[in-house]
């Protein structure tokens, strides 16, 4: 396609939201030939995409049937390509961890729990091993083994750094001619049936399709034209970090609804909370200490370290997960990842170009 054609209305897709999941969208549309403009309504990934650990886990995160089983389970299988691609656009690496997750159990209810739980994986396609507390000590010898019954293994987790991505993507859709406006928000978009009318606090512009991948702000955008948007709200997590020789711990590890792991950078991150308070932006300083007596728990040589970093993230929650058209071929949903937004963006990239490509798709 020409220079010309790519800046025709009827080639150009709008993305408003500049996280993981509309950058990654831009980037998969721009190298398939589409004029792409992502409006982001701040900084590019500076919400959840830079809060988010990174785990890329189906085994900490899926444990029933549901439609968000197989698709998270598929977007662990493009994760590697994802990267490696990403990476060689970049020139340099990004912190992509195959380590696996290592789940603790510290009562036989607890190791029993667990068992129920691998057999619910096993029929979803989600492989785990068990693990005898003596080896945990041998392989895992920062983590806590007193009254441990057990453990489990999960070698198809893995971990990314979310910030490492951000800044690929960000190079990459740069490379492919992506107009990012930052610091605008969209507020409007006006459906009809050749085109959408995007208005935003700097102008109006008209676009062939508009993309909805904005998290946790997607129902700011006032829609018309098409049915309402599906409502999405914010489920604030709070995260920890503390800066660790290399290798403290080499793989995930979790307790419940806790999760530890370390990126390459030595910065060793406990998560989370979940809390429905909308957008309120307080770090909670109950809640860290919380995180960090859980921490201290399960790497007892942490008790006394008070965390270098505390920080929170505001997750999309959301009914089900959007990934697809909404109500009409010119606008497009991508939101309501809640815990799996790093995890799913393969995924959501591939499946939303798609269902563009194959309403609109140039001729
Ligand atoms: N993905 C884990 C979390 O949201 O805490």
């Amino acid at each position: 396609m020409s220079e010309a054609d790519r800046r025709r209305p009827e080639h150009s897709i709008a993305i408003a939201g500049g996280g993981i999941i509309g950058m990654s969208i831009a980037w998969r549309l721009a190298r398939g030939g589409w004029a792409v403009t992502v409006y982001e309504r701040a900084a590019l990934g500076h919400e959840a995409s830079w809060a988010g650990a990174g785990m890329l886990s189906p085994g900490g995160e899926i444990d029933t049937a549901s439609p968000l089983a197989p698709l998270a389970i598929e977007s662990r299988r493009l994760y590697p390509a994802f990267v490696r691609e990403l990476e060689e656009t970049l020139g340099s690496p990004i912190d992509y961890q195959e380590c696996g997750g290592l789940d603790l159990a510290y009562s036989p209810a607890e190791l029993d729990a667990l068992k129920d739980r691998a057999k619910r994986q096993s029929d979803l396609g989600i492989a785990s091993k068990p693990v005898a507390a003596g080896q945990v000590s041998t392989f895992w010898p920062r983590v806590r083994t007193d009254k441990l019954a057990g453990a489990r293994f999960y070698p198809g987790d893995a971990i990314v750094n979310p910030r490492d991505v951000m800044s690929a993507l960000a190079a990459a859709c740069r490379a492919r001619a992506v107009s990012v406006v930052e610091s605008c928000s969209v507020c409007r978009a006006r459906i009809s049936p050749n085109e959408v009318a995007v208005e935003t606090a700097h102008g109006a512009q008209n676009h062939s399709a508009l993309v909805i991948a904005a998290g946790a702000w997607s129902n700011s955008i006032s829609v018309s034209g098409t049915d309402p948007l599906p409502p999405v709200e914010p489920a604030k997590g709070h995260l920890i970090g503390y800066q660790q020789p290399q290798q403290t711990c080499n793989t995930i590890v979790r307790h419940g609804h806790i999760y530890i792991l370390q990126r390459a950078n030595g910065l060793m991150i406990a998560g989370s909370s979940v809390e429905r308070v909308g957008f309120d932006r307080d770090i909670q300083p109950e809640i860290i200490h919380s995180l960090a007596e859980r921490a201290g728990f399960l790497f007892p040589h942490l008790r006394d370290t008070t965390p270098s970093e505390g920080w929170i993230g505001f997750r999309p929650a959301s009914e089900t997960l959007h990934m697809g058209m909404w109500g009409s071929p010119r606008l497009y949903l991508a939101y309501g990842h809640y815990r799996n937004g790093i995890l799913l963006a393969p995924v959501t990239a591939e499946r939303v170009s798609a269902a563009i490509n194959a309403n609109l798709g140039m001729r």
